[in-house]
């Protein structure tokens, strides 16, 4: 059993095998724009308001360097991956760690308040398990102070709110397609905006920032004679990753969707009456495709079910270390009492589209044997 999966099969291996045989051309070209355009299709929005790059990390990278400076800060939640971070700092930006809301695992908005300071110029939220949370207090808040937002949506392609697609709302949302995620590319991701600035900037610098160069790539044309305005990556994505991506979004609705929602609600009903186990709240009107299967133990024996669970061939995780614990990001110096007491309890539990409700139907008997 795994804990998560790339789930793949000869349709991807054959749309792989078209780039490297039929194409010639392994970089960003077409097959990158039909992406873009199989993209903007699904969240119906305008292709032109999607840029694919080689990573999540990339993307959240890319968003905040185009809007904000050096200097300036972020408000973003310690409970996520170290990639929201780090694509922060990697751009001179100071992430401000912010407590999450016990309930959702989202930024706690009553917290970050407290941390608003004359350089805070955005608010990164983390959709956390996929959970879309607060979305209309959060950009009531930004509007409040005046912040752009940024949605680390790496957990949430094809999650809605309101029947609304994230990524067809918002400010600048960033995907994640790398191998474990609801749709892969094997390594990738996008930015989504309808921010022209930002869109222009964004395009520009996953290829070096040579000016308006992006476009042309996708018919098989490059500049020759260019110029450079700004510090630009090399974090364009590959026609090998397109293709994978666009195989993946072709079987995402029907198969991989379902698939995960279907396990995530045979975990609910036989793990929600457990005293000991508590899952994160989600609004009414949200509509969730799990990446992941967290769970929040109660009775201050995670680490013991971990084990027990391990033991009999259950492989777990945990959801993250909050970054604020690490010595690049202070060393614990911010006390952070809901974060740090919500890390202790979180397990994660098996989640792709490969487990068997039979798998599921096991683990949680496990648990709730030793959960009692
Ligand atoms: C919350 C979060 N943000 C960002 C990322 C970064 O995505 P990637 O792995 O594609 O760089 C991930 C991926 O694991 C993530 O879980």
């Amino acid at each position: 059993m795994r804990l998560s999966k790339s789930v793949l099969n000869h349709l991807e291996a054959e749309a792989v095998t078209r780039v490297l045989l039929e194409d010639g051309y392994l970089g960003m070209g077409a097959e990158v724009g039909k992406f873009e355009e199989d993209i903007a299709n699904y969240l119906k929005i305008p292709s032109s308001n999607v840029v694919c790059v080689n990573s999540g990390t990339a993307a959240l990278h890319l968003a905040v360097d185009s809007i904000l400076k050096p200097g300036e800060e972020i408000l973003v939640p310690s409970l996520t991956f170290l990639s929201s971070f780090q694509a922060i700092s990697a751009a001179g930006v100071v992430p401000i760690s912010c407590e999450v809301n016990e309930e959702t695992l989202s930024i706690d908005l009553k917290d970050a308040v407290n941390r608003i300071s004359s350089k805070t110029k955005a608010i990164m939220c983390v959709h956390y398990a996929s959970n879309p949370a607060c979305l209309i207090e959060l950009y009531s808040f930004a509007n409040l102070h005046g912040l752009r937002v940024i949605e680390d949506a790496a957990h949430a392609f094809g999650c809605s709110k309101d029947q609304k697609k994230i990524g067809s709302i918002g400010d600048i949302v960033c995907f994640s397609f790398d191998g474990i995620k609801n749709i892969t590319s094997g390594e990738g991701g996008a930015i989504i905006t309808s921010d022209t600035n930002v869109l222009s900037i964004v395009k520009d610098s996953r290829l070096l920032a040579i000016e308006k160069d992006s476009d042309k790539r996708y018919v098989g044309q490059r500049s020759w004679d260019f110029d450079v305005y700004r510090q630009g990556y090399r974090y364009h994505m590959s026609n090998i990753f397109a293709a994978i991506g666009r195989v993946q979004l072709s079987k995402f609705e029907l198969e991989f969707a379902p698939k995960r929602k279907a396990l995530a609600k045979k975990y609910f009903e036989l793990l929600n009456s457990n005293k000991y186990v508590k899952f994160q709240t989600v609004e009414n009107d949200v509509d969730i495709v799990p990446h992941i299967m967290p769970i929040r133990v109660l009775n201050g024996e995670r680490d013991f079910l971990k084990f027990e669970l391990e033991k009999a061939g259950i492989p777990t995780g945990i959801h993250y270390k909050p970054n604020h614990l690490l010595s690049y990001y202070g060393g614990g110096k911010t006390s952070l009492p809901v974060t740090e007491m919500v890390y202790s309890q979180l397990l994660t539990l098996p989640l792709h589209p490969e487990i068997t409700f039979s798998e599921v139907e096991k683990i949680c008997e496990l648990i709730n044997n030793l959960l009692h």
